[in-house]
């Protein structure tokens, strides 16, 4: 997708990096930037750092990073061109259509209509005689029908050609509705609609598009529900069920619950707060996602052991997040739906009292543990122990750690001192672990950085921090890099990237181009960005730029010079992990 120049530099004269972080972020001014919390993971001490004189975005602490595009990617969950699109909005700016006259943009375009018109299609069947059963079953589901329009609810008849003929009157070409997965092709060739004789849920993202459906069946016929297959519009891990609701209600905690009803009775109940994933597991962007909009999450799945499984997963998935996570757990077997029903008229209060008592992940995992052992037998009490000890040492905060030792310490009758050193060795050993995988991590990353350069130079660590440094210089003094341009040949740059990243700067100064890094961001992937993003943000800047380019040079000359493969090859690799680590810790 190319956005043409002129585009660019008109958004980029109206908009400032900061006034659209400000809106997510509160930034307070910090030396030659901005510093706020960082939105993309779980920060206590302000980490994000926004640059609005380099166009870039920062976290010190999780290592986010970007120009304005790639925020609003990020928080927004856009892909480049609906980023862009959004951006223009808010300046006031149309996208010109030739710049999105792509395949793929305009099939992504005719997927949203044809998922529109598909659940106006749904709802219109639902007040048919032919829906009366479909709308009966969701009555019968106590749902009120102020509920039944606010979700979308529908029905898709029985005849496999309903849907598939209304679009094709509508226009739409039989590629398109496979495409969207609203048909299968037959063996004739022939499209028929995928959805028949269910009651229809429409999946709705934050920008309001239908984005693929859920379909109940009403009987007893497998599957029970039929969901939309990936499509280009359609992305089951990144999406969760609701939150187009939820979000605006969530004031601090969502509620993570299994299923489409589950969801649809909790809002109806007057928690709106609740949010559900797509048929499958949940995923770690969908934790990112609710990290965002809240600050605590309760997991409420199914009573069975299934359920019980899939809490488990669930915690592992969000504690990295920061996230506070509570488990409610709906007594009887019964999941949030069963259960509000089930107690009519009390429904919500009841399950007000179920929320309020919900209790920590660590409370809930020690009580699954404790549940596996007989406490009254010495040895099992002694396993049991063990075992609370090693699921303690996983805990990151030494307070919550030690309130965890005093409860079982009391319980149990057994000496506080005994259990802490119990748990600290645990945490040892974990702690070892984890150095042992960071310096597997580090190898990677040489070996990593030797396999991805042309030349043997690449692997000295000095010349690639030169290379890196001078970037950052290059992008944030166009006048210094114009001097140089005419001299300073790629193949004095031994990184690859590198080297790609001073080929497109130049090459857009020899066209007249700026080359800020939303100006270059068309010519890389959003890693690659994200990733100039950061060398822009941890480059400080220099006192004397002039001094400091030419000192880079030399410095690239030398190295250039200096290096032969069979050095490379003769360094050992203690060296060279040391240097590594310098060179993070430089970073960081
Ligand atoms: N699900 C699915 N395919 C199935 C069964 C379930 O995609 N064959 C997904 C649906 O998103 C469903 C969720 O898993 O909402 C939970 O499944 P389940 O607990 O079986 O369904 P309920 O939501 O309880 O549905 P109902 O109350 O309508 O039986
Ligand atoms: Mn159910």
């Amino acid at each position: 997708m190319a956005i043409s120049e002129e585009f660019k530099q008109e958004l980029k004269r109206r908009l400032n990096i900061a006034d659209i972080i400000g809106e997510y972020v509160t930034l307070k001014k910090s030396g030659r930037g901005l510093m706020g919390k960082c939105p993309f993971h779980g920060d206590s001490t302000p980490s994000f750092s926004v640059s609005p004189e380099l166009g870039v975005y920062h976290c010190f602490g999780c290592n986010a990073s970007g120009d304005i595009v790639g925020f609003v990617r990020q928080m927004e969950h856009l892909d480049y061109i609906d980023a862009i699109r959004w951006l223009a909005q808010k300046a006031g700016l149309t996208v010109p259509e030739n710049d999105t006259d792509t395949a793929s943009a305009k099939l992504r375009q005719r997927i949203f209509e044809a998922n529109r018109e598909a659940a106006h299609f749904y709802v219109r069947q639902l007040y048919t005689p032919e829906g009366q059963e479909a709308l009966s079953y969701l009555k019968k589901r106590r749902l009120s029908s102020a509920t039944i329009t606010h979700f979308g609810l529908g029905y898709s008849p029985k005849s496999r050609f309903a849907l598939v003929s209304h679009l094709k009157s509508k226009g739409f070409s039989g590629t398109e509705m496979i495409q969207a997965n609203l048909a299968n092709l037959s063996q004739k060739g022939n499209p028929y609609d995928r959805f028949s004789d269910r009651v229809m849920f429409p999946i709705i993202d934050l920008q309001r598009r239908v984005i693929g459906f859920g379909g109940r069946i009403m009987s007893d016929i497998k599957p029970k529900y039929l969901n939309t297959s990936e499509t280009p519009v359609f992305n089951k891990s990144q999406n969760l069920y609701a939150l187009q609701f939820a979000k605006n209600e969530a004031h601090g905690q969502l509620i993570l619950v299994e299923g489409y009803m589950d969801v649809i009775a909790l809002h109806q109940a007057g928690f709106q707060n609740a949010v559900a994933t797509l048929g499958t597991a949940l995923t770690q962007e969908q934790a990112l996602i609710i990290k965002r909009y809240c600050d605590e999450v309760v997991i409420c799945y199914d009573a069975d052991e299934a359920g019980q499984k899939a809490t488990a997963r669930a915690i592992g998935i969000l504690r990295p997040t920061g996230l506070n996570i509570r488990i409610l757990t709906v007594p009887n077997g019964k999941d949030p739906d069963e259960f509000i029903k089930s107690h009519g008229e009390q429904g919500a209060a009841r399950f007000r009292m179920l929320l309020n008592k919900s209790g920590n992940d660590v409370d809930y995992r020690l009580n699954r543990l404790r549940a596996r052992y007989q406490l009254d037998i010495t040895q099992q009490r002694v396993d049991f122990l063990t075992e609370a000890c090693k699921l303690l040492a996983t805990l990151d905060n030494s307070i919550e750690k030690d309130i965890y030792i005093a409860k079982l310490s009391e319980e149990l009758s057994i000496d506080k001192a005994a259990l802490k050193q119990q748990t600290e060795k645990y945490t040892r050993i974990n702690n070892r672990r984890t150095a042992r995988q960071e310096q597997q991590e580090i190898r990677r990353t040489l070996s990593l950085t030797r396999e991805n350069t042309g030349n043997a130079a690449s692997c000295n660590l000095r010349a690639a921090s030169t290379e890196e440094a001078l970037i950052a210089l290059l992008i944030a003094h166009p006048d210094i890099a114009a001097g140089l341009f005419p001299t300073l040949s790629p193949e004095l740059f031994s990184t690859l990237f590198y080297r790609k990243v001073y080929e497109t700067l130049r090459h857009r100064a020899a066209q007249g181009y700026d080359f800020s890094i939303t100006d270059i961001s068309d010519s890389f992937s959003e890693d690659e960005v994200s990733r100039i993003a950061r060398i822009l943000a941890v480059h400080p800047r220099e006192e004397d730029p002039r001094a400091a380019a030419k000192d880079y040079i030399e410095i690239l000359h030398e190295e250039a010079e200096r290096l032969t493969p069979e050095q490379i090859a003769a360094a050992d690799n203690d060296t060279l992990l040391e240097q590594v680590r310098r060179l993070r810790n430089k970073k960081q």
